[in-house]
């Protein structure tokens, strides 16, 4: 572990300052991804300079041990030796060809020798394009129009996803974002989670016209909406019973809860998965899969058109081999966990002794902390708006004693192969000090 000297209170951020200024006039917000800005929690974003196992420093040279951890992708950490000496001998031996690699065939291969439902694989660039890829495959396969989402899921800034439920009973959507023409978002039927009444009523009103059902099968984009099981299972059931296809989005989850994702946890088979984040080991990478009989539709072999310049690029492929090649050693995702809990359990057991209002819910190495009383959250409606000041003042005095989140009470933690036991005892400590801090 390194010896650097964690953030005081005194601990500034002169360089972040100055190079947000600069930003801001570059880009909109300072920004080139919407949460960075720091608009949840205020302040100045962090402007990180580099990152090597569980800890990264920023402009002004101060350490924090990381639980962003780039948003999901750094299962292992920053700069793993595995991934980094991959992407290494992959740059030096040329970035791009615009031809088929063996990295693609590498990636792909262990991906499909051990996920126990994907066949065939597409790989993109991103998990947005990954969710808007498989949509499209869906409406091809099944030659209807219509998705159906549920609030509090995310599946990146695909148009079509980009909706929210509509007023009163409605189910059709509206859009959230600008640019989005209503005429999209009414093709998207968009209905609460753990509600499998309204899904069926639903599913009878528009089962000639519905493609897919996609939902993230472990909600991590507005909280972690853990979802009861037998939801799930009643997912898949309707879907089947009304002929509509199931697409699980497991660009978090894939590969973070088993390397099967949730898929494989629940024991759930979908028809169609999206992937992202850690399948490309910091690199960006998407793809989507499903059975044989399914991918066969897309370009070239059938008729669902589908492309991209840097798709499978060499790089990335093997980054995400390095990493997952990792993943697939004996006992990795029962250590995640086990790790996780030697975090969640001291804080816990810590307010829970000083009487302040924290739960913190995890599936795998991911946690979420929610400032409520409720022992299930399952639907973002369920999560009190208000909570989100109780985040705000703990991220800023987490900041203050090295450690880092990302910065929005709604976006979940990741715990990586990287926060060893002396990590995780010093980051429980800072916790510690930090809910004292806020609440003492
Ligand atoms: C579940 C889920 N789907 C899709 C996406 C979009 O992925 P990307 O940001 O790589 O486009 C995200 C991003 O966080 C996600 O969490």
């Amino acid at each position: 572990m390194s010896t650097t000297s964690t953030p005081s209170s005194t601990h500034t951020r002169v360089k972040s300052a100055e190079l947000f200024e600069e930003a801001q006039r570059r880009f909109p917000g300072g920004v080139n991804s919407p949460v960075r800005a720091f608009g949840a929690v205020g302040g100045t974003p962090l402007f990180m300079e580099r990152g090597v196992g569980a800890h990264v420093w920023d402009a002004d040279g101060q350490r924090y041990i990381d639980f962003c951890c780039s948003w999901g992708p750094l299962i292992l950490g920053h700069a793993h030796p595995a991934v980094q000496e991959r992407i290494m001998k992959a740059v030096a031996d040329g970035t791009s060809f615009g031809t088929p690699t063996r990295l693609e065939n590498e990636l792909g291969g262990l991906i499909l020798d051990h996920h126990p439902f994907a066949e065939r694989i597409r790989f993109v660039s991103s998990g947005t394009e990954a969710a808007m890829s498989a949509i499209r495959l869906a409406r091809g396969v099944t030659g209807r129009s219509k998705i159906l989402k549920f609030d509090g899921c995310y599946h990146g800034h695909v148009d079509a996803l980009l909706v929210k439920a509509g007023s009163g009973l409605a189910t059709l959507g509206t859009s959230t974002s600008a640019g989005v023409p209503e005429a999209y978002a009414r093709e998207t039927l968009v209905l609460p989670l753990n509600d499998l009444d309204a899904l069926e009523a639903t599913m009878k009103q528009y089962a000639d016209d519905l493609a897919v059902v996609a939902i993230e099968p472990i909600p991590a984009n507005n909280g972690l909406l853990i979802q009861d099981p037998a939801f799930l299972q009643g997912v898949r059931d309707l879907c089947d019973r009304y002929g509509v296809l199931l697409l699980f989005d497991e660009v978090i989850s894939g590969f973070r809860v088993a390397f099967g994702g949730a898929a494989e946890y629940y024991g759930i088979r979908p028809d169609v998965m999206a992937f992202g984040k850690i399948i490309g080991g910091g690199m960006p990478v998407g793809a989507y899969a499903a059975a044989a009989d399914i991918m066969d539709h897309v370009a070239p072999v059938g008729p669902v058109y589908q492309a991209g310049t840097l798709s499978g690029n060499p790089v990335a492929m093997a980054a995400g081999a390095g990493q997952l090649t990792e993943c697939l050693k004996p006992g990795f995702y029962e250590d995640q966990e086990r790790r996780t809990r030697l975090l969640v359990d001291p804080i816990l057991a810590h307010a829970e002794a000083s009487g302040y209002p924290l739960r913190i819910f995890t599936r795998g190495s991911i946690f979420w902390l929610a400032f409520s009383d409720k022992v299930h959250i399952r639907r973002s409606s369920e999560i009190d708006p208000d909570s989100m000041a109780h985040f705000s003042r703990l991220h800023a005095a987490l900041l203050e004693r090295g450690v880092y989140l990302g910065p929005s009470g709604y976006e979940v933690g990741f715990v990586s192969a990287a926060h060893d036991e002396a990590v995780i005892e010093e980051a429980v400590q800072a916790f510690k000090g930090a809910l004292d801090a806020v609440f003492g």
